[in-house]
């Protein structure tokens, strides 16, 4: 009933002729893919290049970041006017975010309240650190991240917000969580967590990405999880072939 969604995080590569020539290679084989949503997340500045080849496609496109004022003097920021221009998604709260640029739980929620405002989609993430794992206290933790996120948002907005479980172990390292890890956080964690903050129907409604490693061939073990709507795919996504294959996986059965 939830409709997958694939997106990818080009996080900071391709330049803008570096980002036409792969979105030209991808747009007439993600087109012919049905039944799944896809969207790219270019760098900022290749946005618009990108949002003009997809214009008139199902594809959607996305930015990777925004501050939550609209203008003002906020020097090397990207507002969500700027977004709306171009993008109907924003990734929001990604671990990078966090651990490099000091975002917080705070600025998270002031993020997906302007995004919300602006009528764009969230794709807000959350996950935990090897250490976390370890410590087990991954669950209570990721738990905490969405409560944080989503805190004084009405329920009717949260249930179009994309929510990416994200496990920072797992980003970049080729170490994709297991198919029941991934369904386990996202189901048990995630969306009960939105259950119960925000009841059955909100959470029914709300698609969570699985994020962190995934590639052809774990992609489709991975979205046939009845938690996992879709992923949030990095380095899969800089390649035409991989990406492509990653959607085709996400093909409901
Ligand atoms: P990788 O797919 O490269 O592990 O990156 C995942 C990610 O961080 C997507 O946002």
């Amino acid at each position: 009933m939830r409709t997958p969604i694939l997106a990818g995080n080009w996080k900071m590569n391709k330049t803008v002729a570096e980002a036409e020539a792969l979105v030209r290679a991808m747009i007439d084989p993600l087109v012919a893919i049905e039944g799944v949503d896809k969207v790219f997340c270019p760098p900022f500045m290749a946005i618009p290049a990108v949002a003009r080849l997809v214009e008139g496609t199902p594809i959607g496109v996305g930015a990777q970041d925004m501050y939550w004022e609209e203008s003002g003097a906020y020097t090397g920021e990207i507002s969500p006017l700027m977004v709306a221009e171009f993008c109907r998604y924003v990734i929001i709260g990604h671990s990078e975010r966090r651990e490099h640029f000091g975002e917080t739980d705070e600025t998270v929620n002031n993020k997906i309240r302007a995004a919300l405002q602006h009528g764009l989609v969230p794709i807000v993430c959350v996950g935990e650190t090897l250490e976390q794992r370890d410590a087990g206290i991954t669950d209570a933790w990721v738990s905490g991240q969405v409560e944080a996120a989503l805190r004084g948002i009405p329920a009717e907005q949260v249930a179009g917000i994309i929510m990416a479980y994200e496990p920072i172990w797992a980003i970049g390292t080729g170490r994709a969580a297991t198919a029941a890890d991934a369904e386990h956080i996202c189901g048990n964690v995630v969306r009960a967590t939105i259950t119960r903050l925000f009841g059955q129907t909100t959470a029914d409604a709300v698609r969570i990405q699985y994020g962190g490693s995934v590639n052809s061939a774990n992609a489709a073990e991975l979205l046939a999880q009845p938690n996992v709507d879709g992923g949030l795919v990095g380095g899969a996504s800089l390649k035409a072939e991989d990406f492509v294959a990653v959607v085709r996986a996400a093909v409901p059965a």
